[in-house]
């Protein structure tokens, strides 16, 4: 797999994100679209964004029922994303159904990715509120190997995890990194972060860079900047 920069798009609006996008002139870089902006403009915006000739992933954490989750896969599959994801908390029933969802009738499907622990959940919330009592790294890499064998194609992790998923998962076993930064930019609200040289070096497969670019004053240099760093 190669490795590649994901630009998290964290607008509240198509014209904001479209503006930002138009920056990037003869590029086309791999976009995140979230939440906010896929419940304020819904499918229209995945359209729009992939008739522009950009790979998308699409980061709707769904967790419920495998019933549920299969037939919203299939509706996410129909929209021609790249990568999807899920809580792997919805356990490996939920995740097998989430990839028939997905498998298109000619067999193919977009990547279908976990996420393991929330980067906002640490030992004592999880101690506390989910009455899980493990160590949290053994949490992460348990729910990643669950995320294997249900047949998924990888994990979004720390990028500080993402060698110990490698070791466990095996190399072909994607690790997706948010919580990037250059060495000379502010962390924001980011607790754990790493810079896009160190994770291409422990071996993240892709990293999904929000601020860092969006905030820039100059995003494309910072995006190249960014390329430079991790794709070389
Ligand atoms: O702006 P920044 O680079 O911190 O953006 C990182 C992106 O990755 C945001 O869209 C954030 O929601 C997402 N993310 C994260 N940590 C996770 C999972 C997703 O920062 N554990």
């Amino acid at each position: 797999m190669a490795r590649d920069v994901i630009i998290a798009c964290d607008f509240a609006s198509k014209e904001e994100t479209l503006q930002f996008l138009d920056q990037f002139t003869g590029r086309k870089p791999f976009v995140k679209i979230g939440m906010e902006l896929f419940y304020a403009e819904g499918p229209s915006i995945v359209r729009e964004i992939k008739a522009r000739g950009h790979k998308i992933f699409l980061d709707l954490k769904l967790h419920d029922i495998p019933n549920t989750v299969k037939k919203a896969m299939a509706v996410l599959s129909g929209l021609d994303v790249d990568i999807c994801n899920l809580h792997a908390a919805g356990t490996k029933a939920m995740m097998k159904a989430a990839l028939e969802g997905l498998t298109r009738p000619d067999g193919t499907r977009p990547l279908l990715i976990a996420v393991t622990q929330l980067t906002s959940t640490d030992q004592k919330t999880m101690e506390q509120d989910l009455w899980i009592e493990k160590p949290i790294d053994q949490v992460v890499m348990h729910y990643a190997k669950n995320a294997q064998e249900a047949g998924l194609d990888g994990v979004v992790c720390s990028p500080l995890e993402a060698g110990k998923v490698h070791d466990v998962c095996g190399a072909a076993f994607l690790t997706v990194t948010p919580g990037i930064r250059f060495a000379d930019s502010a962390a924001d609200d980011q607790r754990r972060v790493m810079t896009p040289a160190k994770a291409r070096e422990i071996g993240s497969d892709y990293i999904v860079v929000g601020r860092p670019i969006t905030q820039a004053a100059d995003p494309v240099a910072a995006y190249e900047r960014c390329m430079k760093e991790f794709v070389g």
